[in-house]
């Protein structure tokens, strides 16, 4: 408010006087409020974390990525001080995007990573983004052998992956978080498991099927005749087993380099 005042006050001296020597007071009003600088130090620790987990999604400026969207104008980002909103998105996943076991110190580090950013600005290098296909096809095979062949194979269930998803931003959105990639990636047909539960009551009987939700009250699932289910726990009682078909890849997530995400993608694009 006060700088629409000060921009309309150096508009109207400016036309009151138009020959005196011009140092108007042009500032223009920012649309959103910044934040005061935080603790440098803070600001590193966030950006490591960030770096290895959140990139690829959300992108380096946290302008959107592969996938991930942009952070920078999120209103829970907006709406969040240190942390704490970003907090229960990174407890409780979301559409797309995996849950992940941070500390609240940690996620307020990553928020002052996150807010370090002006909201209003732009990174020019986004008007011309590059190709992502900019790694080394060898060593992308190379490390496809070592990390990813003891459960897939580029003549078997990856068979032509290259040319079924010929997008290569979508495809190594794809690799990286199966199943993520919105409309478009589940219009390929992938067909990515449903996450199981497997319960043993107090009395030894054996229940169980595809999860709907679970927390440390009640789990609630669906059996094969796709009818539901809800039992109430009670710390061991029943046993809740949850099965995650994707568990390796979320687990996978963090041990990428950018060279590594690079190279494979490279190799997969080969892959026809
Ligand atoms: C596999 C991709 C992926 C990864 C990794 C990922 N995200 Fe996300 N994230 C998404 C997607 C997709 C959405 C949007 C989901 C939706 O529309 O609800 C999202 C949403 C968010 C939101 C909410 C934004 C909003 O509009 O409400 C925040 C905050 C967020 N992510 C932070 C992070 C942080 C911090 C990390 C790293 C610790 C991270 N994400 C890692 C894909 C990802
Ligand atoms: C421990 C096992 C495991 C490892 C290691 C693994 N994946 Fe997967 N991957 C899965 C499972 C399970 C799915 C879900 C779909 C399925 O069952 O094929 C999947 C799905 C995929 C998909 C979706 C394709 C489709 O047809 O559904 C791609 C692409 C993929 N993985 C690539 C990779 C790459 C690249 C690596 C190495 C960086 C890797 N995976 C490592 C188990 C694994």
């Amino acid at each position: 408010m006060k700088y629409f005042l000060l921009f309309a006050c150096g508009l109207t001296v400016l036309a009151q006087q138009p020959p005196a020597p011009a140092k108007p007071v042009v500032r223009r009003p920012s649309a959103f409020p910044e934040r005061p600088p935080a603790d440098p130090a803070k600001v590193d620790r966030g950006k490591a974390i960030y770096g290895v987990n959140c990139t690829f999604c959300h992108g380096a400026d946290a302008r959107g990525g592969s996938g991930g969207t942009n952070l920078i104008r999120a209103s829970i980002v907006m709406s969040d001080r240190d942390g704490e909103l970003i907090h229960t998105v990174l407890k409780e996943g979301r559409e797309g995007m995996p849950k992940f076991n941070f500390t609240a110190e940690q996620a307020s580090d990553i928020a002052a990573f996150i807010h370090s950013f002006k909201v209003g600005g732009y990174d020019i290098s986004r008007m011309t983004p590059p190709s992502i296909v900019t790694g080394d096809a060898k060593q992308g095979e190379a490390y496809f052998q070592k990390t990813c062949a003891k459960c897939h194979s580029v003549t078997g269930d990856l068979k032509a992956i290259g040319s079924r998803i010929d997008d290569a931003k979508l495809l190594q959105q794809t690799w990286l978080m199966p199943g993520t990639g919105g409309a478009r990636a589940a219009s390929l047909g992938l067909k990515i498991p449903p996450v199981t539960v497997d319960i043993t009551t107090a009395d030894g009987k054996k229940l169980g099927g595809r999860l709907e939700r679970v927390d440390d009250f009640l789990v609630s699932w669906f059996d094969s005749k796709n009818v539901r289910h809800t039992l109430t726990r009670d710390g061991d009682n029943p046993k809740v087993v949850i099965n995650e078909p994707l568990a390796p890849h979320k687990a996978l997530l963090s041990t990428y380099r950018d060279e590594d995400i690079h190279n494979l993608t490279a190799y997969l694009v080969t892959v026809k």
